[in-house]
């Protein structure tokens, strides 16, 4: 009798424990589902670098990157440096041959086609950025990229200007046929999708406004990637109100701030984002000096 009645009392509590979990799985699982419903997809570099342990917390200040990596001993001394990202310009060789390699205007040739260096690439497990300054290379970029993505285990994203921004003098892609070429053969890669800028230093150099973000916005609202903006370190001061409401409009968006060489820039302005953003939601692609002193801030963590 003692024993019947224990044993009632175990399974009640069994019961209680197993109504308890799957509620809260239910639960949870709802919690998450407005981000997948569609289909669309978070960024998952830092939980590659997290898992590779060449970061150790969800902060996207923490990933380093190398820059311009486009002759053959750049890319190799980037594969040997511990920059987790690897960046590199994509366009089409001036003359024949005309196929992808990796130069950065003016030049328009290269020691390096895309194809080669995709091939030392996929030896290392580090991520890559490639960015595209002429549309003629897309295609045949996206079709190099996607013989080599089977071998490819680190992020992958793909970077272009689409539209026009503050001080931006240079002519963007053409945004809908950019994304004709790469959307459908990117599915699982993060598209970094940016204004052209200009900077002027001794004037007051107008922020992103408020046109710029929405319009960004409506075009990235219907892709399934990630998407991150890259945006000009020098300009965030004047554009936090715009580039906090871009971010809130999707969980799929994050910023990676960049720098021109010659950009005069207060480290001090960009607390304001690391202070009110998520840290896994802001990348640094700045010079080395000025990410050391942003990091040496007394209000940076
Ligand atoms: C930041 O975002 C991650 C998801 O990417 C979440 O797990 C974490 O709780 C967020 N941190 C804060 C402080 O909101």
């Amino acid at each position: 009798m003692r024993v019947n009645r224990r044993s009632v009392y175990l399974s009640c509590i069994c019961a209680v424990i197993l109504v308890v979990t799957l509620t809260w799985t239910v639960w949870t699982h709802m919690a998450n589902s407005p981000s997948s419903a569609a289909g669309s997809k978070r960024d998952h570099s830092l939980d590659y670098f997290l898992k590779k342990g060449t970061i150790q917390e969800r902060d996207a200040a923490d990933v380093n990157w190398y820059h311009a990596a486009n002759s053959k001993d750049k890319i190799n001394e980037a594969l040997e440096g511990p920059a987790q990202m690897i960046e590199a310009d994509v366009l089409l060789r001036g003359h024949d041959p005309k196929e992808p390699i990796m130069a950065h205007p003016p030049y328009t040739d290269s020691d390096i086609t895309l194809q080669d260096w995709l091939s030392v690439v996929v030896t290392s497990d580090k991520g890559i950025k490639l960015d595209f300054k002429s549309l003629a290379a897309v295609e045949p970029s996206m079709a190099l990229l996607e013989e080599a993505r089977a071998q490819l285990e680190g992020p992958v994203w793909i970077n272009a200007d689409i539209l026009s921004g503050p001080g931006g003098l240079a002519t963007p892609l053409d945004a809908q046929a950019f994304l004709q070429e790469v959307a459908l053969r990117a599915e699982g890669d993060v598209l970094s999708l940016g204004w052209t800028t200009g900077w002027s230093p001794d004037t007051d150099n107008p922020g992103y406004s408020w046109e710029m973000v929405q319009q960004m916005e409506a075009i990235c609202r219907p892709l399934r990637q990630p998407v991150t903006f890259p945006v000009r370190a020098a300009l965030l001061p004047q554009s936090f109100p715009q580039l906090q409401w871009l971010l809130q409009q999707s969980d799929r968006y994050t910023l990676t701030v960049w720098t021109g060489q010659r950009d005069v820039l207060n480290v001090e302005d960009l607390l304001p984002y690391r202070q009110n953003f998520n840290k896994s939601r802001i990348y640094y692609d700045l010079l080395e000096s000025q990410i050391s002193k942003f990091k040496a801030l007394p209000r940076y963590n």
